[in-house]
């Protein structure tokens, strides 16, 4: 009997958390993102952090991480119910509102937010992991370079920077608001200072969150800082 009510209960406190967030979402109608974040809000974390994780595990490894452009925050809920202490930060008050409408009380003393966009943000020292998943392309080119210093800086050796960058062939390349790379900018990034642990390439018509086709041209990438 016990067990049963105390199923009953987290079963009903999560679809109360659950549909608070949506509902903040749905009245929200200010952000841009709000569409995006409907769609992902209780989606699975990405491939990429899932693999940087799997790294770590297999070194015992755990510590401090930052999820940049953390969105309905499928990436930091993931990271800390693994046991990471997380610095979410996104542009969007709706992002942090979501993401802290979903963490569990006992969860939250390990979760630190900032809304600031990544021209103005400041990355602590000293971390193990930034992740970054489909956000870094929406920092204004003339912002990244500085935002990729910050995010080098950040890491300590051994710390790890997973996410995704979008190429050349991207549907929306074109957008001077997006920072797109060559494939050679790209390595140029991780050049000296990180040794590359996975790199896939994606390039075609794959769905985006609200299902419809986009042709994406994306690298997904997982690196390891092994050098100052
Ligand atoms: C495509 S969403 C990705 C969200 C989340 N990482 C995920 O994978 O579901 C991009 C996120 O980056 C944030 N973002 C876009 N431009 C930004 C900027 N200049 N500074 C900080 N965050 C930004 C948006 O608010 C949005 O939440």
């Amino acid at each position: 009997m016990l067990v049963i009510l105390a199923f009953m209960f987290i079963f009903c406190r999560s679809f109360a958390l659950d549909s608070h967030s949506s509902n903040l979402i749905e009245n929200n109608e200010s952000s841009k993102w709000g569409n995006y974040y409907l769609n992902t809000i209780h989606t699975e974390p990405h491939k990429t952090l899932i693999l940087a994780l799997k790294y770590f595990q297999l070194e015992n490894n755990i510590g401090n991480a930052v999820d940049l452009g953390a969105g309905a925050g499928r990436d930091t809920i993931f990271l800390l119910k693994a046991g990471w202490q997380v610095f979410a930060l996104d542009a969007e008050q709706l992002s942090i509102d979501v993401i802290i409408n979903q963490i569990d009380s006992e969860l939250l003393s390990n979760l630190k937010v900032a809304v600031v966009p990544f021209s103005e943000m400041i990355i602590p020292n000293e971390l193990n992991l930034i992740n970054a998943s489909y956000s870094l392309p929406f920092c204004k080119p003339e912002d990244f370079a500085l935002c990729w210093k910050k995010i080098m800086n950040g890491l300590i050796i051994g710390g790890r920077f997973c996410g995704q960058f979008f190429g050349v062939h991207d549907e929306w390349a074109n957008s001077p608001n997006l920072t797109i790379h060559t494939f050679d900018d790209l390595m140029k990034l991780f050049e000296n200072q990180f040794v590359i642990e996975y790199l896939q390439i994606e390039n075609g018509l794959i769905p985006c969150a609200n299902g419809e086709l986009k042709h994406w041209h994306i690298y997904h990438i997982v690196a390891k800082k092994i050098n100052y």
